[in-house]
């Protein structure tokens, strides 16, 4: 049987960095809430059978956006963001096999182009061997190490340094296991490709990925996504 293809969306942070009203996947803009330009992003892609939206328990905001789609459904959102995907997975439906494809993917990332997400999917599973992959961008500033009273200590070389961006994706069973181990142990991972690197697995491919798949942080970044999303196509 060929493997499917699914998403998780962590969508359950408090965006504490934001310093907010709402949280941030709940703030608006270019018309819509960031993750409501997420979820159709990720709904564009055919591919994906089923997408789960993890929202944190209790969360208002989310009922309130009356967003339904018949391949949409919901998870409880844990204390950090790997609890958070951890109950994602275990939202899946049954059907979902061991050896399926989950795409996780920042709810807080709502530039994410579809044919980024169809690049990913077609070189992981296209490179021999590889664990998994993410999308991301070779880091193209200069990079200096800082000390805590703010002078420059030395240039860090930048070869072979990537930022990491979502979606990240994995086979199902060893993420889950990943993600579990990690969690056991009380140790919380950046991402889902930290939580596989520690188990060891063979590794994962990174797909170049466009810059302009920001994660909204702090209040300027709204401004930069709000231009990148009035220039992609609707
Ligand atoms: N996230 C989650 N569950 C958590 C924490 C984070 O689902 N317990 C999600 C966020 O909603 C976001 C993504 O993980 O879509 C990336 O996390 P981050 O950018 O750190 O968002 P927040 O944790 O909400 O922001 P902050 O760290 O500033 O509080
Ligand atoms: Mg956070």
């Amino acid at each position: 049987m060929t493997s499917q293809f699914w998403a998780v969306v962590p969508a359950a942070g408090i965006g504490r960095r934001m310093e907010a009203a709402v949280p941030k996947q709940y703030l608006e803009v270019a018309g819509r809430t960031v993750l409501e330009h997420t979820l159709s992003a990720l709904l564009d892609c055919d591919r994906l059978s089923r997408i789960i939206v993890v929202v944190a328990p209790e969360d208002p905001y989310w009922p309130a956006l009356g967003f339904t789609h018949s391949r949409i459904d919901v998870g409880v959102g844990g204390v950090e963001r790997c609890h958070s995907v951890l109950n994602g997975l275990r939202a899946l439906p049954p059907d979902a096999s061991p050896e399926d494809w989950v795409l996780v993917h920042d709810a807080a990332r709502p530039c994410v182009s579809p044919e980024d997400i169809e690049r990913l999917i077609a070189r992981v599973i296209g490179v021999g061997g590889a664990s998994g992959g993410l999308l991301g961008t070779p880091i193209g500033d200069t990079l200096k190490r800082v000390d805590h009273d703010g002078f420059v200590k030395d240039t860090v070389p930048r070869d072979g340094l990537w930022r990491a961006l979502t979606p990240q994706m994995f086979r199902l069973k060893p993420l889950r296991d990943a993600l579990d181990a990690a969690c056991s142990a009380g140790k919380v991972p950046t991402d889902e490709c930290q939580a596989m690197e520690w188990q060891g697995v063979p590794p994962p491919v990174m797909v170049e990925g466009a810059s302009t798949n920001v994660k909204v942080t702090r209040g300027v970044d709204l401004h930069v996504v709000a231009q990148y999303l009035r220039h992609l196509p609707q």
